[in-house]
């Protein structure tokens, strides 16, 4: 067919589609069918729709109705009406029915099937989090306005009939903030994890420590929230003339670890060291090279006077793994981040102290203190029945038997790690740092630097070719990261991540051989009413 006829039969048809409701109704479905951010596997859709009504009943055995509460929990707000659930249909009504099958499948863990008739609703997984992502998947075919957090009058609650069968290509699908730098108050941190929820995100890292600010509490160790908290990246101060901060209490952590588990997302803790332990060390001066000092001066006037790199004497390495202990106890996901990242260990190499315990430890250098500072925390994690995952630099002077690399400086951590066995993370500064600037500088809220556009993100493949075939299950994944130097508020961090972790949404979840941006940005540009209902902030693009 010529072009021309081409576009002549294409205009035909969307004429006819304007004239004729059927048509129109259909050609909505249809795409709806393909405006799922992650796209799903695979997609069928038929005619006709499903209309969602008081009187559709869910139906959820015990073991599923943990994830049948969620649904008509999301359900209820924007709807006006809470479906009732019961293990078995009662009469002749409609019903959305969810199963579990644990028999093996291609579903894997976090897979589903979704089926749509006129009569009925029926997602199946092997387990509860592919239900989970079956009713994300759900929600999307409904109307925008179904992400709503108040009553919606005036819609019909209709879903296309369809059949999607859908599984994620990496397990491993993070976002990285970072309360270090600006404090996340709670109700904003559980916002973002709803977030990524809803775009079956399932990783988030939280940078809880740096130089700025320590922000989990320890108690064997007060003094790290007590004095350790109460600064900033910004150094603000409240009226009264005290610096601000914040941190997060123990009862906190445990209801962040568990609203992120009933939206099958696992919190990975990052604790900084041996770099980046600033307000550590300003909360207890030994730990530090030569700071022992610093504890003559009020605590306000240590700040910036650390190096912000730990002394690895074994006081030193007891007292981290004593916080590990606890950071153990408040987060059951199997990966602990212990960073690792830019020590400049030439402080090391000239310290009088650390030159005799590198030649008592027969270390022939400042690297090898390093990777032997790291191996005493992997062994100890691994003991534990833990993973230490650190960021590329653990691969200096030697990797940890048990670590994971978060492969930030590029991909080439990632590929020699992956190829040697370890399991990596694809964090690249190349693709996933969300700090960067997405548009124009002049136009954009001030960033680190860097330019990361929607585009670049997309196109982002987190599998190396340089990786072995038989290393690739090593990839768990991809990372993106919202470092906070620049982020103080939701709605900026919001800003920063929206659209671009759709994007990686995208590229960590659907099949490779489906990736094509122009039907990503088409669906985007639906996707996108979703965020309005749902009041995520995003950046907004004329030329994404
Ligand atoms: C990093 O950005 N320093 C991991």
């Amino acid at each position: 067919m010529s072009h021309k006829l081409h576009l002549a039969v294409i205009l035909a048809a969307l004429a006819a589609a304007c004239l004729n409701p059927a048509l129109a109704i259909a050609a909505e479905h249809r795409n709806q069918s393909v405006n799922v951010i992650p796209l799903p596997v695979s997609v069928e859709l038929s005619d006709g729709v499903f209309i969602i009504t008081p009187s559709t009943r869910v139906i959820a055995k015990a073991d599923t109705q943990a994830e049948a509460a969620k649904l008509i929990d999301a359900l209820a707000g924007p709807m006006g009406f809470s479906l009732q659930c019961s293990a078995n249909p009662q009469g002749r009504e409609k019903t959305i029915e969810l199963a579990l099958d644990r028999r093996p499948s291609a579903l894997a863990d976090e897979g589903y099937t979704l089926e749509v008739t006129e009569q009925r609703i029926l997602i199946r997984a092997r387990r509860p989090a592919g239900l989970f992502y079956g009713i994300q998947t759900l929600l999307q075919l409904l109307p925008p306005s179904i992400f709503s957090k108040t009553k919606v009058d005036n819609s019909s609650w209709q879903v296309p009939c369809i059949k999607i069968t859908d599984y994620p290509r990496f397990k491993w699908r993070g976002l990285l903030v970072d309360p270090a730098r600006h404090f996340i108050p709670m109700p904003d941190l559980l916002c973002f994890i709803d977030n990524m929820a809803l775009h079956k995100l399932n990783r988030l890292q939280v940078h809880f420590t740096d130089n700025e600010g320590w922000r989990i509490e320890i108690n064997e160790y007060p003094k790290l929230t007590q004095i350790g908290s109460k600064m900033d990246r910004s150094r603000r101060k409240t009226k009264d003339g005290r610096y601000v901060g914040g941190f997060y209490t123990q009862d906190d952590i445990r209801r962040i670890v568990r609203y992120a588990a009933d939206r099958h997302i696992t919190i990975v803790p990052e604790i900084e060291m041996p770099f980046h332990t600033g307000a550590a060390i300003v909360a207890y001066p030994e730990l530090g090279i030569n700071t022992g000092h610093l504890a003559e001066l009020p605590p306000e006037q240590r700040w910036g006077r650390t190096k912000g790199l730990i002394a690895p004497r074994p006081e030193t390495v007891a007292f981290l793994q004593n916080v590990l202990s606890e950071v153990i106890e408040l987060f059951p996901g199997r990966q602990i981040h212990i960073g690792g990242d830019e020590a400049d260990t030439g402080h090391w190499a000239r310290d009088g102290e650390m030159q005799a315990q590198m030649k008592r430890l027969k270390l022939k250098d400042a690297h090898e203190l390093h990777s032997w500072f790291i191996r005493q925390m992997d062994t100890f994690l691994t003991n534990k029945g833990r993973r230490l995952v650190g960021w590329d630099e653990i691969l200096q002077g030697g990797l940890a038997p048990g670590a994971t690399v978060m492969s930030w400086r590029g991909e080439q951590g990632g590929i020699t790690a992956a190829n040697a066995g370890h399991d990596v993370v694809m964090a690249p500064t190349s693709h996933t740092y969300f700090d960067y600037y997405q548009g124009p500088k002049e136009s954009e809220p001030r960033a680190i630097g860097g330019f990361i556009p929607l585009s670049r993100v997309y196109e982002y493949d987190p599998l190396p070719k340089q990786i072995q075939p038989q290393n690739v299950k090593h990839v768990l994944g991809i990372q993106a990261q919202l470092w906070g130097e620049y982020i103080s508020t939701a709605a900026h961090r919001d800003y920063m991540a929206y659209p671009r972790a759709l994007a990686l949404a995208e590229i960590a979840w659907s099949q490779k051989e489906a990736k094509n941006y122009e039907r990503f940005i088409a669906a985007l540009s639906h996707h996108l009413k979703r965020l309005d209902a749902k009041g995520i902030n995003y950046r907004k693009t004329k030329s994404p």
